[in-house]
């Protein structure tokens, strides 16, 4: 379904369970949450969407920030009525997660990172996201997709998984340019939440990917010690793309998560 601001939302599982919304990276869309919401939708209120401009949701001007990607999640909790919700963010999902609950404090019941960071960009990380655009204006789309998705994945889901990935990159491709540049953008803008970390009140849970090049387990780990309430889990098998590369790993601890830690 629409969105009153026009994104693609997808609401499933138990309308009586504690909501949990999944959050995706880039260049992805909800569909990297299938088998999470699966896994978890007999127990929960499981809710997935495409963020602005990624997957079915459109592009618009393609003038993004995170700030924008949290009014839009702010707007769709109100719409739907989706009441103290875990937030479970993938990558740049966890840094619109983690940029909500800086900015709503008591409108969540609990936070889930996955293959994440708290820090922002650098110089360098800057000039990387500035120089991807500019290989989408060159070569267009599916070259950088294709590249940036590949380097996600460990060598091992690369060689045992490729029809998995293929169908992946296969979506992502077909995204609106547009879109995927305001998302880095976006990303290159975003502030930093690592002081923040040790404020928050509400249990976390922190999953790494064993192989992670983007966020990778030490680092996760730094993130994990920062926490009041947290625990950690490090996902084997996995790179960066960790609830798709090992989903058998990730729904137990999720679920174990949710159990354990998430109780109104
Ligand atoms: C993601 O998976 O969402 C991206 O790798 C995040 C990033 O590029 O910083």
């Amino acid at each position: 379904m629409k969105s009153g601001n026009n994104l693609v939302v997808h609401i499933s599982g138990n309308g009586q369970g504690i909501p949990v919304i999944f959050i995706h990276g880039f260049p992805l869309d909800h569909k990297m949450w299938d088998n999470q919401v699966e896994f978890l939708k007999e127990e929960y209120r499981c809710i997935t969407y495409d963020i602005r401009g990624l997957g079915e949701s459109p592009a618009g001007d393609g003038q993004y920030t995170i700030e924008l990607f949290v009014d839009d999640l702010l707007e769709i909790m109100a719409e739907y009525t989706i009441e103290k919700p875990v937030l479970c963010g993938f990558s740049m999902g966890g840094y619109i997660a983690q940029r909500a609950v800086q900015r709503e404090p008591d409108a969540f019941g609990g936070l889930i990172l996955c293959n994440t960071r708290s820090e922002s960009d650098n110089n360098e990380g800057k000039i990387k996201r500035a120089a991807s655009v500019k290989l989408i204006n060159m070569e267009g789309l599916e070259t950088y997709v294709t590249d940036f998705i590949s380097n996600c994945l460990s060598d091992i889901s690369l060689k045992e998984k490729k029809g998995i990935f293929d169908k992946v990159i296969s979506n992502s491709i077909k995204f609106d340019s547009l879109g995927v540049k305001g998302c880095l953008i976006a990303m290159a803008g975003r502030t930093d939440t690592t002081s923040f970390l040790e404020k928050i009140t509400i249990p976390v849970l922190v999953i790494a990917g064993l192989l992670d090049k983007i966020a990778s387990p030490l680092y996760m780990r730094t993130i994990t010690e920062k926490l009041r309430l947290s625990e950690f889990a490090v996902a084997p098998n996995a790179g960066h793309l960790a609830p798709l590369e090992n989903p058998g790993f990730v729904n137990d601890v999720i679920a174990g998560f949710l159990r354990r830690r998430i109780t109104h």
